[in-house]
């Protein structure tokens, strides 16, 4: 059967998986309410077509903090690629950029981002965990910075990991193999060792993440980089108007796939409120559930510059290594422009608020 959309992967991702990885990728934290959520809100909103515009010529095209990208879609930050393919994140890098498409790479890459960056011809930007050992963190930066990534994505709803019931129930460890390669020092042995009914990588985080991180800290993170820094898992005003006042270059509206706090708002939902609150001041992003053309669509016109996606990369990967992340980029970038086309928005500076309901 032939491949026609992003969610036809899924299923053949599953099927190349261990039931393991395919739980920890496909799960979300408790009785997954908010994995469910991100999905369902997208399915709530219709879109008002215009009629009778020339669509003959459709521009997905945008910039978003200085990079020109073929389409508002971009790769999300998401953990040890190489338990999903054997080349791993440079095959994500290649895909990506093969696409016009910008990669955020996680610092629990299971490759060194200078080789990652070294397989990129596109824009990266590096996601940060704020570790208790702030010489990991500052060689983490610092080779990013010289590797030429241009942005720095602080994730900032993960004190410590949500509880994923399915890794619980797996005993999930993450194979040597694709161990994080650029947390250099300590990683404890929790990470690899099964211990029964405990998730090995949210042991692990416990061990290493900051749980002490406060607005405070992004004062000592700005020293360290020239890097734009945004922040990744706001999804109140307050929270986005105090982003703002700490002068961060950008925001994220993410609940981290449904994957941290069980029943915290849906990612759309908490859009308007985020985008409002910025009132133009820096770029503001989401993710969470997008699959289709018409996801991107309906973010945009609920303000946001751009999307991410996770989980469709993943699978893309999993079935065609970088091919695979290149056609699901590529798919929901034409899927855009067929939305654009038929709802009478030629260009992504015509996709305002009053294109849907
Ligand atoms: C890691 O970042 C995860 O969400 O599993």
């Amino acid at each position: 059967m032939s491949i026609v959309c992003v969610e036809d992967y899924e299923p053949l991702a599953r099927e190349r998986l261990p039931a393991a990885v395919w739980d920890y990728i496909e799960g979300g934290a408790g009785a997954e309410l908010t994995l469910h959520a991100n999905r369902e809100a997208f399915d709530r909103i219709s879109i008002r077509p215009r009629v009778l515009v020339d669509v003959s010529r459709c521009d997905t095209a945008t910039t978003v903090l200085g990079s020109p990208l073929r389409s508002p879609v971009i790769v999300a930050p998401t953990a040890f690629h190489g338990q999903v393919h054997d080349d791993a994140e440079p095959a994500t890098a290649r895909g990506t950029a093969a696409a016009g498409s910008l990669f955020v790479v996680s610092t629990m890459s299971s490759r060194p981002l200078a080789d990652i960056a070294a397989a990129a011809a596109g824009p990266l930007w590096f996601q940060l965990y704020l570790l208790r050992d702030r010489g990991v963190v500052v060689d983490m930066v610092t080779r990013a910075d010289a590797a030429g990534f241009s942005g720095l994505v602080l994730t900032v709803d993960t004190p410590r990991l949500g509880r994923r019931l399915r890794d619980e129930r797996n005993s999930y460890v993450v194979n040597a193999g694709a161990s994080p390669a650029n947390v250099r020092a300590g990683l404890p042995v929790s990470l690899h060792e099964r211990q029964e009914g405990i998730s090995g990588l949210a042991a692990t985080a416990r061990d290493i993440f900051d749980q002490t991180l406060t607005w405070a800290d992004l004062a000592w993170l700005r020293e360290l980089t020239d890097m734009p820094l945004l922040l990744k898992g706001i999804v109140t005003a307050p929270d986005a108007a105090l982003a703002v006042e700490h002068g961060v270059d950008g925001i994220i509206v993410s609940n981290h796939g449904g994957r941290q706090l069980d029943g915290g708002i849906a990612s759309l939902r908490a859009l308007p409120d985020v985008v409002g609150a910025v009132a133009g001041r820096c770029p503001v992003l989401v993710d969470g559930g997008v699959r289709r053309g018409r996801d991107v669509f309906i973010a945009l016109a609920l303000g946001a510059d751009a999307v991410l996606v996770g989980r469709p990369v993943l699978w893309g990967l999993a079935v065609g290594g970088a091919d695979g992340v290149e056609h699901v980029l590529s798919m929901l970038t034409d899927d855009l422009e067929h939305t654009m086309a038929l709802a009478g928005r030629p260009s992504v500076a015509d996709i305002g608020r009053d294109a849907v309901d």
